[in-house]
């Protein structure tokens, strides 16, 4: 995460005890680096698996572990309450996600969140049959309707040794999920997003493929904050990577990819084709490696299928389709919207060093029927990703600004 980006804002972070608590070190030290001043607070569990010490040198701040404690400056939970703008729990465990969900205070974590009126972000932690059990999901849906967020946890090892759901959440999600709280951005919940990303490879034959340099990093970047804005997420990409918290179908050529999303469009609000689709393919797949000879070798490419085309549009789907122009980037997205029956399209300059096709950073002018709604400048993917999530939903909600 980019430094400054929670700059000033005021986070109570709390850490319950179970194993996970010595990731919530981690997920304290990007949120300081990032700008916010964090106090954290732990249940006297918490500090038998990490000291307080440890937080107190990330934070910067003392610590308030035990809420009995003479302080000199009041109740502790209450200021701690009060200063607030969010509150943190890193992770919950069974027992305190029980706790505040019944409204008991009977340490410094639950009782500054019961002394409190700021939104809560929970990552739940557990063994796999303590998170699946009614007892804890009803206790979350009913932090749910108060407008609690969950991080959900991912399936993975657990402390038991065996694979399960309830590891924590990496940090990076978690601290998306805070950022997007802060800003008023959970405003894609109950959203279904189609993503789709990479350049597609089309292959020579069984070893080699045409293909081209997208990273596939804009996509994602737009997947993963979409997921952080509380939408559920299908990525579909030819760059496989960490895909906690979205469901990612990792895919090769355009065809692949147009039988993926076909799999998903129907369940589909929000279509984002960010994918460089190759406009043309080998005319014929050799069945064996092609050998080394001496003369010049004849590739016959033919056009590709289309993909945003195929999907076709439908009422209540919203397209977004993404332009890589070298030239009157403007006349062209303006274009392609009209021809690709879009919605949206996201243009961006190729050709420019230090943003783009490969880059962390882009720069882009996102165009909608009435024209160009945003320029957004050279900033980090996921910011821009940001930017265009808040062009999606404007124009969804026919907020949109006029042309200029
Ligand atoms: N696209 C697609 N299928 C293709 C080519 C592109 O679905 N075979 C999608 C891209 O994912 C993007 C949009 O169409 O969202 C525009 O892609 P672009 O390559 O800029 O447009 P083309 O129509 O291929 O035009 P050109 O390459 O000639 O500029």
């Amino acid at each position: 995460m980019s430094e400054g980006r929670l700059k000033g804002r005021r986070i109570a972070l709390g850490v319950s005890g179970g194993i996970a608590a010595y990731k919530a070190i981690e997920v304290v030290r990007q949120l300081t680096e990032s700008g916010a001043e964090v106090r954290v607070m732990m249940t006297p569990e918490a500090t038998r698996f990490v000291t307080p010490l440890t937080f107190e040198a990330l934070s910067y701040q003392p610590v308030a572990a035990d809420w009995l404690a003479p302080s000199g400056a009041g109740e502790r939970h209450i200021a701690l309450a009060e200063w607030a703008e969010l509150i943190a729990l890193v992770p919950a465990t069974a027992n305190t996600i029980a706790k505040v969900a019944m409204g008991l205070a009977d340490e410094i974590v639950s009782g500054t969140v019961l002394a409190s009126r700021a939104p809560i972000v929970l990552a739940p932690a557990m063994n796999d049959v303590m998170f699946t059990q009614p007892q804890t999901q009803d206790h979350l849906d009913a932090l749910r309707t108060r407008r609690a967020v969950i991080v959900d946890p991912a399936t993975g090892r657990l402390a038991s040794g065996k694979s399960g759901i309830g590891r924590l959440a990496a940090p990076e999600r978690i601290i998306a999920v805070i950022e997007a709280v802060l800003a008023g951005r959970r405003n894609l919940e109950g959203l279904r997003v189609l993503v789709s990303a990479g350049g597609t490879r089309e292959a020579v034959d069984p070893v080699r493929y045409v293909g081209n340099f997208s990273s596939g990093k804009m996509g994602r970047a737009l997947a993963e904050v979409a997921a952080a804005r509380g939408a559920e997420v299908t990525l579909v990409t030819t760059i496989p990577g960490n895909s906690e918290g979205i469901h990612e179908v990792p895919v090769d050529s355009a065809r692949a990819m147009l039988q993926a999303l076909q799999a998903a469009i129907d369940r589909t609000d929000v279509l984002v084709m960010a994918a460089a689709v190759a406009d043309y393919a080998p005319q014929q797949v050799a069945e064996t490696k092609v050998r080394r000879r001496e003369q010049p070798l004849d590739l016959h490419l033919q056009p590709n299928v289309d993909v945003l085309k195929m999907l076709g549009s439908r009422p209540g789907l919203f397209r977004v389709g993404f332009a890589a122009e070298t030239d009157d980037i403007r006349a062209q997205a303006g274009e392609k919207l009209t021809k690709k029956q879009l919605d949206l399209i996201v243009a961006n300059q190729v050709g420019v060093d230090g943003q783009g096709l490969g880059s962390d950073f882009n720069a882009v002018t996102i165009v909608g029927s009435s024209g160009v709604i945003a320029e957004v400048p050279r900033l980090p993917k996921w910011e821009v990703a940001g930017r265009i999530w808040d062009a999606i939903d404007a124009c969804r909600n026919g907020l949109a600004p006029a042309g200029q």
